[in-house]
């Protein structure tokens, strides 16, 4: 009797012991095999749990080899739930971006390549985790180029975190492989919302004075945007990073949305001044080293606004820059009806708003056709 119980349970000892000497030779192999898979893919990208991971300066590479972690929650800041002067009657997302106006520091997710000390211009482009074809369009078009004429142009995508699944597979998941793939994303632990694009306007600049400030010029736009950037260095050519510029659809003396349906309202008691200081249309603005990290002090005493564009404006104002209109940035797209998607038209831009990753594409290849021939001078 005593026999027959010991065999089974011994069978089960050793089973269990194959189970525990086995699974983590196997996940060493497998890891290594998965890491090992090209070594661009190693350097510089990894993902990390704490931001202060980052800020020790621990390398990067170190994160590939630790097994991905199950999703932590978006991180949550305590809302100001008895502030005073949170009024009622206005819209409910108004009601708790003031309740989480004084969160302003969250924990980066992912830390793209490490700059290059001789970097010219860095683009940096606003995203989020489920536009992936945007962000392949853009690798694949203007993003692709890494020097014109010598200079070194480098693509990064800001991203804030999305708890959404695509066919199953959590987003965070899908965006962590890009990461690891293209080493071009910086991420915060923030919800990738409307109204927190201010959020990362401000570790977007925080970041670029800690981590980038290298870089003579940044460009930065959304993901639907068109970019000739081979216009954009032509304009940069005589200009110093180390002088105030920004440039862009410049637009004057605008008046806040009153009006609760529309998507830019802003009540009187957020913004009580009938006129925004000047400021550059989203879609792209052209800034240089000076700007960007001047930007980056403004915004630290400056209390975050849910538009992101005026925010900028806001800073800009305390900084006393003044603001270049350029003809060449079509933030609100192009406006006459005939032929719009003519590349002789967008060969003379620097930048068009609201393109699908398609025509993204198609007017990428035609502007950059060696057989494309355009009349001398088009009247926009
Ligand atoms: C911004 O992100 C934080 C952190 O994820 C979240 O708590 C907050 O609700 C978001 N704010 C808005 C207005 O979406
Ligand atoms: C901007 O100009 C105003 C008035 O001209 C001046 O009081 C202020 O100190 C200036 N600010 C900066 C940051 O130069």
């Amino acid at each position: 009797m005593k026999t027959f119980i010991f065999i089974p349970r011994c069978l089960n000892c050793i089973f269990w012991c194959y189970v525990l000497v086995l699974t983590p030779i196997l996940c060493f192999l497998f890891g290594w095999v998965d890491f090992r898979a090209s070594p661009e893919e190693i350097v510089g990208v990894g993902l990390a749990r704490r931001s202060h991971d980052f800020q020790n300066g621990n390398s990067a590479s170190e994160f590939s080899h630790t097994p991905p972690q199950p999703l932590a929650p978006v991180s949550e800041c305590l809302e100001k739930v008895s502030l005073p002067g949170i009024p009622q009657n206005i819209p409910v997302v108004h009601q708790l971006f003031l309740q989480h106006k004084h969160c302003r520091t969250f924990p980066r997710l992912l830390t793209p390549r490490v700059c290059d000390h001789d970097l010219y211009l860095l683009l940096a482009v606003k995203s989020t985790a489920a536009q992936i074809d945007r962000r392949a369009a853009l690798r694949n078009t203007w993003g692709q180029v890494e020097t014109i004429r010598g200079k070194k142009v480098r693509l990064v995508f800001l991203l804030g975190r999305s708890q959404d699944n695509v066919k199953g597979y959590p987003l965070q998941r899908l965006l962590e492989y890009e990461s690891r793939r293209f080493g071009d994303i910086l991420q915060w632990d923030f919800a990738d919302s409307f109204f927190n694009l201010t959020l990362k306007e401000v570790h977007f600049l925080s970041w670029f004075s800690q981590d980038c400030r290298e870089a003579q010029f940044v460009l930065k736009g959304d993901d639907d945007v068109f970019i000739h950037t081979g216009n954009l260095l032509e304009f940069l050519q005589d200009r110093s990073p180390s002088d105030h510029l920004f440039a862009g659809d410049i637009i004057s003396k605008a008046v806040p949305i009153r009006n609760r349906k529309l998507k830019y309202f802003i009540p009187v008691v957020m913004f009580p001044a009938n006129r925004y200081p000047p400021y550059a249309g989203g879609g792209g603005y052209l800034m240089s080293r000076q700007t960007v990290i001047g930007l980056d002090r403004a915004a630290q005493d400056t209390d975050l606004f849910p538009i992101d564009d005026v925010f900028v404006g806001m800073c800009l104002q305390k900084m006393n820059v003044t603001l270049v209109f350029h003809d060449g940035f079509r933030t609100f797209g192009l406006r006459q009806k005939i032929t719009p998607f003519d590349p002789c038209i967008y060969r003379e831009l620097m930048l068009v708003h609201k393109l699908n990753s398609i025509e993204l594409w198609t007017m990428w290849s035609m502007v950059n056709d060696p057989n494309l021939i355009c009349r001398k001078s088009i009247k926009l």
